[in-house]
């Protein structure tokens, strides 16, 4: 099972999550109540599960789809890192992913 570090709320403090792979990082970010919105359920149409990825995970992570690169021109904030949670399927090899979830305005 993969543990995810996910940083969120206004002091971006860290909660650390065993999460199941097979399942979206945005399913796990809601399921535990961070503060994700994640309006569409996971249809990438909303942008609403925006997360930042540390630096050092973004390249071992699957790329991007059209899609999500798409909707991510809709995202406030957007960082060089930036990604939709909802595209992301976990599997044991993102044991330790840190991803922030930026505080919405
Ligand atoms: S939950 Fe809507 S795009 Fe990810």
């Amino acid at each position: 099972m993969p543990q995810i570090i996910f940083r969120s709320g206004p002091d971006q403090a860290e909660t650390c999550v065993q999460a199941a792979s097979g399942i979206s990082l945005m399913a796990v970010a809601v399921r535990n109540d961070l503060g994700l919105a994640a309006e569409c359920g996971g249809a990438c149409s909303c942008a609403t599960c925006h997360v930042v990825v540390d630096v050092d995970w973004f390249d071992r992570l699957p790329p991007m789809g059209g899609q999500e690169e798409g909707m991510l021109d809709f995202v406030e904030g957007l960082e060089a890192t930036s990604r939709l949670s909802c595209q992301i399927m976990l599997d044991e090899s993102m044991d330790g992913l840190r991803v922030s979830i930026p505080q919405a305005d």
